[in-house]
């Protein structure tokens, strides 16, 4: 039996990184996937290939590299997700394991997060588990930690229920039942950053400044309270106006850079309604919310300024598996 998971991608809307420290943010899952296919081997080696450009097997505690430099360190969150799995289901086999992804990784659309999901999802089935969303979510948090030092858990969490989310460390997720459409553009700077590293610098500033932080992240928290009501309203101007406003909480919190900071001129002056840094910051991407009709425009002003455009749509669909 081969067993292929699906899992989508994702983009901050409000609350990156004061969401590590308790306060909500909201999540949109993005129509972008990562596809990951397991099936038994009859030997006990984990075989792993994708079309990120990394392949190899690990035999044991050794590594073979079949393709890619760092294949070892960028493959290690599937063996941690096989071992967690293993450990949790008392069951262990060797496997062979497929990726696909069309969700450019390390720019702050999830692809991490979505990774681990889906693997947690595929080779749970193949070992014949009947995994809830709720296990899916806690069994994907040990690779998360792994490549992200101290997630908030924000990551696995969409791309395991999809949809819009409103979710906090504290008190878990709330779904939204958004039926407008929230017409976002997203830019992206071309520039890939270390989660981890960026959540470390926050904590390094709330160390060094830490009433002022607090003050900061409570306001980011008032914020994306105001930002709920917004969006259950529909009123797209507002919610433009408290991007902004996000965006200045996250250039205070110094993860903001010269190269998002233009893509966000950009995409304003090309009739964006508000910007931000979405995920987080330091590089990857922005998140433009358009006034109707005007996606293709503030797409071309990305494009123009050196960016990639992504007109994504939000997807309802969360992870699946199927058989094959
Ligand atoms: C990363 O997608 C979002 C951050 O808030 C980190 C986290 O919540 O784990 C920057």
């Amino acid at each position: 039996m081969i067993v292929t998971a699906s899992a989508p991608g994702k983009t901050i809307l409000f609350g990156e990184h004061f969401v590590v420290y308790g306060e909500p943010a909201i999540v949109i899952a993005i129509d972008r996937d990562v596809k990951v296919t397991a099936e038994r081997r009859d030997d006990s080696n984990l075989h792993i290939s994708s079309n990120l450009g990394f392949s190899g097997t690990f035999i044991g505690e050794r590594f073979e590299t079949e393709e890619g430099d760092g294949s070892e360190k960028t493959l290690e969150p599937i063996k941690i997700t096989a071992e967690t799995l293993f450990q949790t289901l008392k069951k262990k086999c060797g496997l062979n394991i497929t990726i696909k992804s069309n969700i450019p990784i390390a720019v702050g659309l999830g692809s991490s997060g979505a990774l681990a999901v889906a693997t947690v999802a595929a080779i749970g089935r193949l070992l014949g588990a009947n995994l809830t969303r709720e296990e899916i979510v806690k069994l994907s948090f040990e690779s998360e930690k792994y490549v992200h030092l101290n997630p908030s858990g924000i990551d696995q969490t969409i791309s395991t229920y999809g949809g819009v989310i409103v979710y906090s460390k504290s008190e878990g997720i709330s779904h939204m039942k958004i039926e407008s459409s929230i017409p976002i553009v997203i830019g992206n700077t071309r520039i890939q950053r270390n989660t981890g590293r960026l959540v470390d610098s926050v904590r390094i500033r709330k160390e060094t400044f830490p009433q002022l932080m607090t003050q900061l992240t409570q306001t980011a928290g008032q914020l994306t309270r105001e930002a709920i009501s917004v969006l259950k309203k529909g009123d797209l101007k507002q919610l433009g106006e408290l991007m902004d406003i996000n965006q200045g909480l996250l250039v205070s919190a110094g993860v903001s850079s010269e190269e998002l900071d233009r893509l966000i001129n950009v995409a304003k002056k090309g009739g964006a309604l508000g910007a931000k840094l979405t995920g987080a910051g330091g590089g990857g991407c922005i998140i433009a919310l358009s006034k109707i009709g005007k996606r293709k425009e503030i797409a071309e002003a990305i494009r123009t300024a050196g960016g990639i455009p992504l007109i994504a749509e939000k997807t309802d669909e969360g992870v699946t598996t199927w058989t094959s």
